[in-house]
């Protein structure tokens, strides 16, 4: 079976001060969570969307659900976590608690914030686990891509093997289970990549192929250009 995680768990920091963490800001005429959530219903191959947000935002998500009419049975609004892994943890949980696990299971895991997702993106990164026990979707960096430490370059990386990571992140669930077990609490906690786990477990993770319009709203002037994109590009 396909999972799908929409990853709202987080507060929004960078957005600055606002009323609402950023995944319930207004896009257009939805709130972002509503366009990215939007997104995933349209594909039938999934068996759960399971919707992560932070604990004391669960029915306020539930209620802007209702308000926009996104009424799949699918749909299922559960906690998140301190960390962007706890709320990958607390997913896992979810699914081994509701259904039973097998090695054919797949869960693509996506940012809310990023609510300009294409059928074609989900679609190859469910298809990338055919091969591999894991995908991350990324797009080749434009820019010189600098390393640096205490206000000093160390290390300037080639930029054609340089690339930005986006999501989806999708992985082969039981294989993600078994390399997230190895990891010490400590590691878990420093670890903000989820693909990451899986290559330190020496896995090897399929690249798959972003758009320069699948942006993760962060600050307001992101979400200037994802109004933008909203009107004028997509
Ligand atoms: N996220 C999550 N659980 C967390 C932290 C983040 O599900 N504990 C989600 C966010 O809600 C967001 C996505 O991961 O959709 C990408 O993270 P980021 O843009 O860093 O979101 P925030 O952590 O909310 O932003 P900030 O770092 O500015 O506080």
């Amino acid at each position: 079976m396909i999972y799908a995680q929409i990853m709202a768990g987080g507060i929004g920091k960078r957005m600055g001060n606002v009323p609402l963490p950023k995944q319930f800001l207004m896009l257009g005429s939805k709130p972002i969570i509503v366009h990215t959530i939007e997104k995933f219903i349209l594909h039938t191959e999934f068996e759960l969307i399971l919707v992560s947000v932070p604990e004391d935002w669960i029915s306020y998500t539930e209620d802007i659900l209702k308000k926009h009419a996104v009424t799949d049975e699918r749909l299922r609004v559960i906690s998140g976590g301190a960390e962007r892994n706890d709320t990958l943890d607390n997913a896992l949980k979810y699914i081994e608690q509701n259904k039973a696990l097998t090695d054919e299971d797949l869960l693509i895991t996506h940012d809310a914030v990023r609510p300009f997702i294409t059928r074609r993106i989900i679609e190859d990164n469910i298809k990338a686990l055919e091969d591999y026990d894991a995908a991350d979707t990324v797009i080749a960096a434009f820019d010189t891509i600098v390393e640096g430490k205490d206000g000093e370059v160390s290390n300037i990386p080639v930029r054609d093997l340089m690339y930005q990571g986006h999501t989806p992140q999708s992985f082969r669930i039981n294989s993600l289970k078994e390399s997230l077990s190895k990891l010490s609490i400590e590691k878990r906690q420093e670890l903000s990549d989820s693909a990451k786990i899986m290559l330190l477990d020496g896995k090897k993770v399929k690249m798959v192929d972003s758009e320069v319009f699948n942006i993760k709203i962060t600050t307001p002037y992101d979400l200037t250009i994802a109004n933008a994109i909203l009107e004028n590009i997509h």
